[in-house]
């Protein structure tokens, strides 16, 4: 083992595949190099420094496959669904993004708050300002996260103020994509708000961007509210219905990643997986907005890739086990249910595959980015009791996800380093 590796002995879980795991009880972690060197089982082995974390669960960092950036403070606003959601909390709130500073300043508690919560990857809106964008990835490269992110398209719908055009559009998209698109472990996004707040020149314009640059993604949202899905299909009245018309202006594809698809029909699903796309399941946003229940059987018989979105600020956590939580409780209302291991999968490697990361990221393999978690398993009083009667790793599991929040995050490690740690004591 060369110079600079460094062992974490611990309890370890990660999935390799949908429905295959690993799990050491006592594990040793071996990070070198930003990379994972090595996982197994602990060996007592005396060749490189090892720190014991007895009680600790490491796991890969969660991945966000949707979230708003410019929302910090539109979070927990009360009484409205979608449309009003927006035009009353949201909309006035993203007009703040204009200013660089402000920006900055939000990004700072913003990409802070995804580590305190173990959030190491995430998809992020931006406002239609290339400054919120600016600002989010300057912030995400001095801390050398692996995070997607794109300004809003939006030339209709919102107000005056919040509004591009499609040739300004272009040309911003086109700069932020040269400037940010390749940088460290950054990737951008194609972000047409949703099909309401495009022209069918600007959606034009978001797929001729999309084809053109073969490793941008592109993120948008569908079929989350049943008033939106109304305006749109009469604002484009000769699509099928709400898939149809992202399809038609070929944003439907392998790089594409849709955000709520609550009201999917059978043909929607089926699409989406040919295609080669995926949903971020948001369940928090979608029970807080009233927008409904996804149906995950249907998504599941599909094959569609899927993953998990907090959605904040129309979700009301940054915590990916409490959105996993949130998520079973809609399974139950479908009469269905998901499994600790599934929703586990979701949080990690399937948000990650979502994003096109799955070989980065989203695992411990060794070779993978070694974005990864400590885990407090007696972060709280109730957490420690529940899990001394759990019997199985699923049950602990599933006690984690239902109980735990930031505060069972002790630390976060990006590429390797501490990037959050709960308590100033905290040694590695
Ligand atoms: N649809 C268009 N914009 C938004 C947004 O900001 N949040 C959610 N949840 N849905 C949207
Ligand atoms: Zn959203």
């Amino acid at each position: 083992m060369s110079d600079g590796a460094k062992g974490y002995r611990a309890a370890i879980l990660h999935m390799l595949e949908e429905d295959r795991f690993e799990y050491f009880e006592d594990g040793l972690l071996v990070v070198e190099g930003g990379r994972i060197a090595s996982v197994g089982a602990w060996d007592g082995r005396a060749d490189l420094p090892v720190t014991h974390l007895p009680g600790r669960l490491f796991t890969p960092g969660f991945v966000d496959t949707h979230i708003h950036f410019p929302q910090v403070d539109v979070i927990a606003s009360h009484g409205a669904q979608l449309l009003d959601w927006l035009n009353t909390f949201t909309f006035p709130a993203e007009r703040a993004f204009a200013d660089p500073v402000h920006a900055a300043e939000a990004a700072e508690f913003f990409l802070a708050e995804l580590l305190r919560n173990g959030t190491t990857s995430a998809l992020v809106f931006g406002s239609v300002h290339p400054a919120s964008v600016e600002a989010l990835f300057e912030a995400a490269l001095a801390r050398d996260m692996r995070l997607i992110a794109g300004k809003s398209m939006m030339d209709r719908l919102a107000p005056e103020w919040l509004r591009d055009d499609p040739a300004v559009c272009r040309a911003d998209t086109e700069a932020l994509i040269a400037k940010w698109g390749s940088r460290g472990r950054l990737g951008y996004a194609i972000t047409p708000r949703f099909a309401l707040s495009c022209s069918p020149a600007e959606l034009t314009m978001a797929g001729e961007l999309l084809a053109k640059h073969d490793h941008v993604r592109l993120q948008t949202h569908l079929s989350e509210n049943h008033a939106e899905i109304e305006a749109t299909a009469e604002a484009f009245p000769q699509a099928r219905d709400y898939l149809d018309v992202y399809d038609r202006h070929g944003l439907v594809g392998p790089r594409s990643v849709f955000a709520h698809g609550v009201h999917l029909t059978t043909r929607n699903f089926t699409r989406l997986a040919e295609a080669g796309s995926a949903i971020a399941f948001c369940p928090t946003s979608n029970l807080f907005l009233g927008s409904g229940l996804f149906d995950m059987a249907e998504a599941e018989a599909s094959g569609v890739k899927l993953g998990l979105g907090t959605d904040v600020g129309g979700g009301t956590s940054f915590s990916l086990m409490t959105t996993a939580a949130e998520a079973y409780k809609v399974c139950q209302l479908r009469g269905h249910t998901l499994s600790p291991l599934k929703a586990f999968y979701l949080a990690t490697l399937g948000g990650a595959r979502a994003l096109g990361l799955g070989d980065k990221i989203g695992n411990l393999a060794p070779g993978s980015e070694a974005d990864f978690l400590v885990l407090d398993l007696a972060a709280t009083p109730l957490l420690t009791r529940r899990l001394a009667a759990a019997r199985s790793l699923e049950e602990k599991l599933f006690a984690l996800m239902v109980l735990g929040d930031d505060r069972a995050v002790e630390a976060t490690f990006v590429a390797g380093a501490l990037a959050h740690r709960r308590d100033p004591a905290f040694q590695t």
